[in-house]
């Protein structure tokens, strides 16, 4: 094992034949990684296109992101009673300049791990693919208030980073405000190339396409003097989540997507203080359609209202990044025989 590790390797507890999905041991740190990993298994998608990879062309395969990821999804997938080695994949991601042996924010690494797939891959058609399964499009305008000519910009996003307020939230109400419009005025005013100077404006982000998997960021870490602090307050979520009850201002006139319901599928969990945590996920099985929870090696059996009580607001486990994916119902597939 590489120096970077601890050596705090847990024990290993004795695995319960009846759950079929594979748990990951904590090497120190990697909680996040795991957590990761999880909802990465959750999200089949994703290893299926990894599975039409011929990457046979890779030759630094000990550095290769996409390579060590979809051995560590495939390693997951397999019906065994030890949790699933991924010392491979964390070395992986070490000698990417990842480093394990910190805390890590665990919408960082996401983007991190995506940005290397996407980088790393040498089937550039697939690389596309991957990255389109979570490309969130958008188009900002500004609108200068005193000509009112308008530039507009597109743009994407992999995870949505929703602001949260200090009381009580929705997920409905968190995305309403994202799109919003903002004023921008005083020292916020921005050049209008009509007018040739510095001028007030108004600033809004609409959705123009949305993703088969949409990932949320709940923006509960706070920087405030210096200091990090985290926002344990409620945000509560759906199971299933309409775009069509966020406020229409939040489409561009070129959305064109008519089944706007998503399903929740995986749920990144934050437990603790902001500069000392640890993540597990809630995880939606594939087969047997139940709720899962992942704790580092420890995997059970979840109901969705334990899901819900990561919602916050009296707990310190809270949830942090949610999973959903398009359509109205989950589909169950047969379960793969393996061996
Ligand atoms: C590249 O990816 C495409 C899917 O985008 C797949 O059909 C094809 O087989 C892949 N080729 C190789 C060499 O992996
Ligand atoms: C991904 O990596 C490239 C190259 O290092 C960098 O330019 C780009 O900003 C990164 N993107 C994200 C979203 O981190
Ligand atoms: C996760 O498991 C550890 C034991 O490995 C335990 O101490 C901790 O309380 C568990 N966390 C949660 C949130 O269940
Ligand atoms: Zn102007």
């Amino acid at each position: 094992m590489s120096e970077v590790f601890c050596r705090c390797l847990s024990t290993l507890r004795l695995w319960d034949p009846s759950f079929r999905m594979r748990g990951l041991p904590n090497y120190c740190l990697c909680c996040c990684v795991n957590t990761l990993l999880q909802t990465f298994s959750a999200t089949w998608e994703l290893g299926d296109l990894l599975d039409k990879w011929d990457e046979t062309g890779v030759r630094t395969d000990d550095r290769n992101v996409p390579l060590q990821l979809k051995k560590v999804l495939a390693d997951m997938r397999k019906d065994l009673a030890q949790p699933a080695p991924h010392h491979d994949f964390l070395r992986c991601l070490d000698r990417n300049s990842l480093r394990l042996n910190t805390q890590h924010d665990a919408d960082e690494v996401f983007l991190t791990i995506l940005n290397l797939t996407h980088q790393q891959m040498d089937n550039r058609s697939l690389a596309v693919e991957i990255q389109n399964l979570y490309k969130i499009s958008l188009e900002t305008q500004l609108q200068c208030l005193v000509c009112n000519s308008m530039q507009t910009r597109a743009s994407y996003l992999l995870s949505l980073p929703l602001h949260i307020k200090e009381d009580h939230n929705s997920l409905g109400g968190c995305m309403t405000s994202f799109f919003e419009h903002q004023e921008l005025t005083g020292i916020n005013c921005c050049f209008c190339e009509q007018c040739g100077k510095k001028t007030p404006s108004k600033q809004g982000v609409k959705l123009l396409s949305l993703p088969p998997i949409l990932c949320v960021h709940l923006k509960r870490f706070r920087n405030s003097n210096g200091y990090t602090r985290k926002l344990d307050c409620r945000v509560t979520f759906p199971e299933i989540f309409d775009f069509s009850e966020i406020a229409k201002e939040a489409f561009s006139t070129d959305f064109a997507q008519n089944d706007c319901k998503y399903t929740l599928h995986a749920v990144v969990v934050h437990s603790g203080y902001a500069m000392f945590g640890h993540y597990t996920a809630y995880v939606h099985h594939r087969v047997n359609q139940r709720w899962y929870y992942a704790n580092d090696s420890h995997v059970k059996q979840a109901s969705w209202k334990e899901v819900q009580s990561t919602y916050g607001g009296y707990r310190r486990d809270t949830a942090y990044m949610l999973m959903y994916r398009r359509g109205s119902k989950q589909e169950g597939q047969q379960p793969e025989l393996s061996g």
